[in-house]
């Protein structure tokens, strides 16, 4: 699934669903700062340990104050949840490290980052399974 497919959402209401754009690098700002980046290989052995990497603001930064911060970040193989993590405004960076090992994937990764103003944003990386 790729960014920028429709889901029932308001247009106008960031906090209605999830956000999402089909070029994240070249969204405007708002999308920019929110996108979570997923940096992982573009293929990988079945049942091999692999790094996920989920990062907000790597496009635009992103504010961390107590008052505006990303609040935690998920991640999944297509439908299925595979973890999150929590983050503490100003302390803590929204950068996140998973280790994953798959026995399949029908199309990728998917990340969901959650900004306490700005609502849910979604990120997605293409990923193979081989083997
Ligand atoms: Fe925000």
């Amino acid at each position: 699934m790729c960014g920028g497919e429709t889901r029932p959402k308001c247009a106008d209401d960031l906090f209605c669903g999830v956000n999402s754009v089909a070029d994240p690098a070249n969204a405007p700002d708002l999308a920019k700062k929110h996108t979570p980046v997923i940096t992982a290989p573009d293929s990988v052995a079945k049942g091999e340990c692999f790094e996920v990497t989920i990062e907000v603001g790597k496009l635009l930064a992103h504010p961390n104050e107590r008052a505006h911060y990303i609040q935690f970040v998920d991640l999944y193989a297509d439908e299925t949840y595979l973890g999150r993590v929590d983050f503490s405004a100003v302390t803590t960076c929204p950068v996140a490290k998973f280790c994953v090992a798959l026995d399949h994937v029908h199309e990728g990764l998917r990340a969901f980052a959650s900004c306490n103003m700005h609502g849910v944003w979604e990120g997605n990386k293409a990923l193979t399974v081989t083997g």
